[in-house]
């Protein structure tokens, strides 16, 4: 069994809001040291640069377990590299697979350079299939990326979503060891299904996206942050906890 914690959208900028509720989030998480690890699903920084991946990896260097972290638009893969990965990244797609306590997390660059909305590139999904194909099948895996790809009803969010899913959905057939679909970008815990198994959307640090029907295309500043616990069985089913602080 595998508990990891998950946390999105920090859009960490010099000021010290975004900061301060980050900070709350990652104070949470520090207190508990039976965590298997943290994953943060994108738009760490909020303009991508040097200064702003310094506050945040100071931030999750908090943190004493393992932290997985990827891309989301607001981030820009020259900095991130060098910022949250402790490597040059030449500008190309960030792919990593990581493996906590017996579980693969491939974790996907799902953004386009310079837009909103996301997609897999042609090469991710061949890193990705590669990755699926080389790897021991009998051990669960998680697929993680920042933009959702699937709609969640909220229309401004669906507009920037991530597009060109029939892909990863024919990518991800023949390969049931794909426990759940992870990811962020929506600013609002949020769960749905793709290709048949589970899509978890992470709730968002800096804002929450309101649904329609609280009030159309509103960011609440209000909402306090919040996080999700990702409790993985032994029978490679994922459960999920949310929270709000
Ligand atoms: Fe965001
Ligand atoms: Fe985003």
């Amino acid at each position: 069994m595998l508990t990891f914690a998950h946390i999105s959208d920090l859009h960490i900028d010099l000021g010290d809001r975004a900061t301060a509720r980050a900070g709350r989030l990652v104070g949470r998480l520090a207190l508990m040291p039976d965590l298997g690890a943290v994953l943060v699903t994108g738009d760490i920084a909020d303009h991508g640069t040097a200064e702003e991946y310094t506050v945040a990896r100071d931030l999750l260097a908090r943190l004493e377990v393992p932290v997985l972290v990827l891309p989301g638009n607001h981030d820009v893969r020259e900095q991130f590299g060098p910022g949250l990965l402790g490597r040059e990244s030449s500008g190309a797609e960030i792919n990593q697979l990581v493996t906590i306590g017996g579980t693969d997390f491939l974790l996907c660059d799902s953004v386009i350079p310079g837009q909103s909305a996301g997609l897999l590139s042609e090469s991710t999904l061949t890193w990705l299939k590669t990755a699926l194909s080389e790897r021991d099948p009998a051990r669960p895996a998680l697929v993680a990326f920042h933009h959702p790809p699937a709609m969640l009803h909220v229309p401004f969010l669906d507009r920037i979503r991530q597009t060109g899913e029939e892909r990863l959905a024919e990518l991800l057939g023949p390969h049931p060891e794909v426990a759940a679909l992870i990811c962020g970008h929506a600013h609002t815990a949020a769960v749905t299904t793709f290709a048949g198994r589970l899509l978890v959307v992470g709730p968002g640090c800096v804002s929450t996206t309101l649904a329609p029907v609280e009030a159309a295309g509103l960011l609440d500043l209000e909402v306090n942050p919040g996080y999700a616990l990702h409790i993985l069985g032994d029978d490679a089913r994922l459960v999920t906890h949310f929270r709000t602080l």
